[in-house]
């Protein structure tokens, strides 16, 4: 049977709804990907004196829509601080996370084991004016806290800072390049 005009008026009307579904999710599926390239990637890690801070944070910033490589430890039972920074350091390396973030009690354990590593620049902060000025002037690709001596809301404060800065380079550029041992 021949397909009189009201058969063709729908099969059109069909038509452009199969296309507008296809477009739409062609649009979902290119912002799906470009989230995904687009997303930063945060590692972090901390030993029993930092857990609790550790799992504020994550939820931070997530919120701001970073993603979160957790290294641990994750229970307050006693353990090495030098064990987990070492893994974080090597995600900062190797390019697995952009940046990272570690916690102790005085930030020293940390900061003393992931500047070991010649691609870590961990900065110690303990107020928001260093945690501007260690992405500033010393490009931190590791922010490192104290957390036995500042409060929850401090830490998560210097952090926004710290990532909310950026780098202004120039003489700053030159002497982060002489901090490696060749
Ligand atoms: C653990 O008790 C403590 O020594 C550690 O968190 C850190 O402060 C080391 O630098």
């Amino acid at each position: 049977m021949p397909a009189g005009p009201s058969r063709k008026k729908a099969c059109k009307y069909t038509d452009n709804i199969l296309i507008s579904q296809i477009f739409c999710q062609s649009v979902y599926f290119i912002i799906f990907v470009l989230s995904k390239i687009n997303a930063m990637k945060i590692g972090i890690c901390n030993d029993h004196a930092g857990v609790e801070y550790k799992f504020k944070l994550v939820k931070m910033l997530q919120k701001r829509g970073i993603e979160v490589v957790n290294f641990g430890t994750d229970t307050e039972a006693s353990v090495d601080y030098p064990d987990f920074a070492h893994r974080l350091a090597s995600a900062v390396e190797n390019g697995e996370v952009d940046l990272g973030i570690a916690l102790c009690g005085t930030g020293n354990g940390m900061a003393m084991s992931l500047n070991k590593h010649q691609g870590i620049r961990a900065g110690l902060a303990w107020g928001t004016a260093i945690g501007h000025l260690v992405a500033q002037h010393n490009n931190a690709n590791v922010l490192v806290l104290p957390a036995r001596f500042i409060s929850y809301r401090l830490a998560s404060a210097i952090v926004r800072e710290w990532l909310d800065t950026p780098f202004e380079g120039g003489r700053h550029q030159g002497r982060i390049d002489k901090i490696p041992c060749r």
